[in-house]
C-alpha cells in the first residue's frame, strides 16, 4: 500500500513543512502531490496531517511514517551508494580507462576492421538485442546501423561511456538504441527476455567471465543466440620481428592477468560458451593482416588501434614495474616499424555465436 514516492512525500513535507514547498523540491506539480497524499491516506484509512493555518502537522500517524519514512530513505540512500562503489571497484579493473584517447582508440578499432568482424551482425527484423559493454557506442553505430528494425538495449557501467554512445548514435540519427546503466554481471531484467545478445571487447576485462555469460544466458530467450567478438594478444605476430615489440605487448597481457582479467581469451570462446551450457557453438577466427597493399589498416589496426592500445596502458604497466620505461619505449618504436614500408602484421579475432537450448540446465 506504501510507495516510495509516498516516502518521499511524506520526508519533504517533514523538512519543508508545505505541501507547495515539497512539491517544488521533489520537482513535481502541487497537485500531483495532494493526489498522491489522498490516494496514501485513502489506502491506509487515516489522516497524515492536520492543516493548521497554511501548515501541514503530523498526526500520531502521520508521525509515525515521518519516522518510518525517513529510516527507510536512508537505507535506500546507503545501498545505492554502495553499488556505486561496486561499480567504481569493476571500474577499476578496466585497464584501458576512460580517457578521450581510449574514446578515439574504440572508435577506430570499431571502424577499420567493421567488416571484418560484422559483415554478418545481422538478426531477424524485430529481435530486441541486448549488447553488453556498449563502451561509448563504438560498435553500437555499426550494429544498429545494420539492423535498423530491431531494438538494441546496450549497457554499460560507465555513465561517462554511454553518455558519448547515446551522443555518438543521435548524430546518425539512429533511434532504435536504448542506453542503460548495467553490471552485466547483475542485470535488472527478467529471465527468456532478450532474443540476441551481443558482446565485443568486454568478457577480456571481467576476472569471472563464466559468471557473466551465466547472466547473459539467463536473460536470453530459449533459441536465442549470444555473439561474443574477443582479441587475443597472443595472436600477435610481425615483421620485422623484435623481441623489445614482443616485450611490450606481453606487458598488457600481464597487467590484465594481475587485474584477474585475460586479454589472451579469444582462444577460450568455445569451452567457455560451452561450459555455460550454449549450444550450437560456432567460432570464427578472423585474422587481420596489415601489409603494405593496405596503407588505411597501417594507419586504422596498426598505429591507431593496437599500438595505441599498448601506448594507453604503458604507464600503470611501468608503475606496477611490469616493463621499464626504456624497455616500453624500445618496444612501441618498434612495433611502429611495422607500420613502416616492408613491414607486416597479424591479428586475430574470435568471433562466437552460440544458442541457448530449448530446456536450459542453469
Ligand atoms: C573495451 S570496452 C569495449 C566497448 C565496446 N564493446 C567496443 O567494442 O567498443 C569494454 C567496456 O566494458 C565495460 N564494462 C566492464 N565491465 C562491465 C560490467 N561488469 N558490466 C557492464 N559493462 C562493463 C567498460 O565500462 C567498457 O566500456
Amino acid at each position: 500500500m506504501i510507495e516510495i514516492r509516498h516516502l518521499k512525500l511524506i520526508d519533504a513535507v517533514a523538512e519543508v513543512g508545505t505541501l507547495k514547498n515539497a512539491a517544488d523540491r521533489l520537482c513535481l506539480t502541487q497537485s500531483a502531490l495532494s493526489h498522491q497524499l489522498k490516494e496514501l491516506e485513502s489506502r491506509l484509512g487515516i489522516k497524515v496531517f492536520h492543516r493548521v493555518n497554511n501548515k501541514l502537522l503530523f498526526t500520531p500517524a502521520g508521525k509515525e511514517l515521518r519516522d518510518a519514512s525517513k529510516e527507510i530513505l536512508e537505507q535506500l540512500q546507503r545501498v545505492e551508494n554502495n553499488i556505486q562503489e561496486i561499480n567504481q571497484e569493476h571500474l577499476k579493473n578496466y585497464v584501458h580507462g576512460y580517457s578521450q584517447d581510449e574514446t578515439t582508440r574504440l572508435n577506430d578499432q570499431a571502424n577499420t576492421v567493421s567488416e571484418l568482424l560484422h559483415w554478418d551482425s545481422k538478426w531477424q527484423p524485430g529481435s530486441l538485442i541486448l549488447e553488453a559493454g556498449c563502451g561509448v557506442g563504438a560498435q553500437t553505430r555499426i550494429i544498429a546501423s545494420k539492423n535498423p528494425e530491431s531494438t538494441f538495449v546496450s549497457v554499460d557501467l560507465s555513465p561517462a561511456s554511454l553518455a558519448k554512445a547515446e551522443e555518438s548514435v543521435n548524430e546518425l540519427n539512429i533511434e532504435h538504441v536504448m542506453f542503460r546503466l548495467a553490471d552485466i554481471q547483475d542485470l535488472p531484467y527478467e529471465n527468456d527476455h532478450f532474443d540476441h545478445i551481443f558482446v565485443c571487447f568486454l568478457l577480456e576485462h571481467l576476472s569471472h567471465p563464466s559468471e557473466a555469460l551465466l547472466e547473459l544466458y539467463r536473460v536470453l530467450k530459449p533459441q536465442g543466440t549470444i555473439t561474443v567478438i574477443e582479441g587475443d594478444h597472443g595472436s600477435t605476430y610481425f615483421h620485422p620481428e623484435s623481441s623489445a615489440a614482443i616485450k611490450a605487448v606481453n606487458a598488457q597481457v600481464t597487467l590484465q592477468s594481475q587485474t584477474g582479467c585475460d586479454a589472451n581469451i579469444g582462444r577460450k570462446l568455445y569451452p567457455l560458451l560451452f561450459d555455460t551450457g550454449y549450444t550450437d557453438i560456432e567460432v570464427s577466427p578472423r585474422q587481420v593482416y596489415v601489409n603494405d597493399s593496405k596503407p588505411q589498416l597501417t594507419e586504422g589496426f596498426i598505429k591507431n588501434t593496437f599500438v595505441a592500445m599498448i601506448k594507453g596502458i604503458s604507464e600503470e604497466a611501468i608503475a606496477r614495474k611490469i616493463i621499464s620505461k626504456e624497455a616500453m619505449q624500445k618496444g612501441i618504436k618498434d612495433l611502429l616499424k611495422t607500420a613502416e614500408r616492408g613491414g607486416t602484421f597479424c591479428y586475430t579475432f574470435f568471433k562466437a555465436i552460440a544458442r541457448k537450448g530449448d530446456t536450459p540446465d542453469v
